[in-house]
């Protein structure tokens, strides 16, 4: 398999091996390697020298883009990658999201120029870092106007503060009143073999403004990355998924165990080589603790595979989107929310905030105590109950 020895930072830049492969981030000079190193499961309590091998591989494999969030463990996550990153500033991009914050366990979504400089100001310091290569906003605050938010996102990037924007909220109206208002560099969006719709859904919209596109779950948060017998439990607490859902997700990862098996590939590697097919997406955000990991995901470009392998991991993937094309709710995996609140907005629009905190803009018949259940994907309503 794949030695630690081999990645061992070199002194000499030139020396170190940087086999991924890169591409511009949209409306800037800056290119991106293609696998992002995003941040959400990083381990705090994990011991230090080990974490800033896990960085240092990630530089030598070519990894330049790290990318974090103010939401993620309430800013400390950016405070440890900070602390990772201390040296090697210079040879890497420094992402961040923002328009978020946290009280009593609950997040509060707000994108007024207020909050989104006092959130900034506290990145940049949990960073040490003085300028941000990318900012994003996480999620879309419909009590807002975008207006207000971008103005204040515009000055930042002629002050050289910023240095690329970028949202999160993935839906194309959204997007294009960005473009709009604010040159927009990014876009996030989930994309791996259970989840293809948003990806799918920005993809022309994107095209056209000239947005790339980040994608991040890869392996749906690492249980695609094992042949499963058993739905993992701590994904049954956090939505609703229907049996036939869950079957379908076991079943693939044993299709996809076979084919790796048989390819001497990790099924990770079979996912990432898949999703690197999407050739217009910019960057693919992959979390992990594990150097081990991180070798074998950084290595794939090194290893890529075959038309007729991609095309029977599409034929894998295909017959268990198949079986799952319904239009029943009861087969849907979602998220249920109640309705906490209910605010109006500058424009007059009615805007739900949820006991998780966030909001969404909905028609005048929602009341407090309202259910929605939304799309585990997309965050789409897919139904509500009025009672
Ligand atoms: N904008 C948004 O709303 C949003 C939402 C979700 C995520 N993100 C970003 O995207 C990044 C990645 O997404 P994610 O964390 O949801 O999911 P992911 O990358 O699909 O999964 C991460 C998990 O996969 C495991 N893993 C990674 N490589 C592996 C390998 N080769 N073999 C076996 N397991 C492997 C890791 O465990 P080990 O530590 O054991 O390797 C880790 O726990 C996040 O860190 C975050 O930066 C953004």
């Amino acid at each position: 398999m794949f030695k630690l020895i081999e990645y061992k930072r070199s002194k000499d830049l030139n020396k170190r091996k940087k086999p991924l492969k890169y591409t511009k981030i949209p409306k800037t000079n800056k290119k991106i390697s293609k696998i992002g190193f995003g941040t959400r499961q990083l381990k705090l309590n994990a011991n230090s020298d080990y974490l800033r091998r896990l960085i240092d591989t990630s530089i030598d494999l070519g990894i330049n883009f790290f990318c974090t969030s103010s939401n993620y463990q309430e800013g400390k996550v950016e405070a440890k990658l900070g602390q990772l990153l201390s040296g090697v500033r210079d040879e890497v991009m420094v992402a961040t999201s923002g328009g978020v914050s946290h009280r009593d366990g609950k997040i509060i979504v707000d994108s007024s120029p207020v909050a989104l400089e006092k959130g900034i100001q506290q990145s940049l310091k949990n960073l040490k870092i003085d300028y941000l290569d990318h900012f994003e906003i996480h999620f879309h605050d419909p009590l807002t106007p975008l207006e207000e938010s971008l103005s204040y996102l515009s000055d930042l990037l002629e002050n050289d503060i910023i240095k690329s924007v970028g949202t999160s909220s993935f839906h194309t109206d959204i997007l294009k009143k960005w473009e709009e208002l604010i040159p927009t560099s990014l876009v996030q969006v989930p994309l791996n073999p259970m989840q293809t719709k948003a990806y799918n859904s920005v993809l022309g919209t994107c095209q056209q403004l000239n947005i790339g596109i980040l994608t991040y779950s890869p392996l749906l948060g690492g249980f695609l990355a094992k042949k499963l017998n058993q739905f993992p439990s701590y994904l049954n607490k956090m939505f609703y998924s229907p049996d036939n859902w869950q079957n379908s997700v076991i079943q693939l990862t044993h299709n996809l165990a076979e084919l790796s098996q048989e390819t001497n590939k990790t099924i990770s590697q079979l996912i990432l080589n898949w999703i690197l097919t999407h050739e217009e997406l910019t960057s693919v955000l992959v979390g992990t603790n594990s150097i081990d990991h991180l070798i074998e995901n950084g290595l794939i470009v090194d290893h890529p595979i075959s038309s007729l392998l991609v095309e029977r991991i599409d034929k894998i993937i295909n017959s268990q989107i198949e079986l799952l094309q319904t239009n029943n709710i009861r087969d849907k995996p979602r998220f249920e929310a109640i309705v906490e609140s209910i605010s109006t907005n500058p424009e007059g629009d009615y805007v739900a905030t949820f006991e998780s905190g966030l909001k969404i803009s909905v028609p005048r018949q929602y009341k407090v105590g309202a259910k929605l259940y939304l799309d585990i994907e997309t965050g789409e309503v897919i139904k509500h109950v009025f009672s």
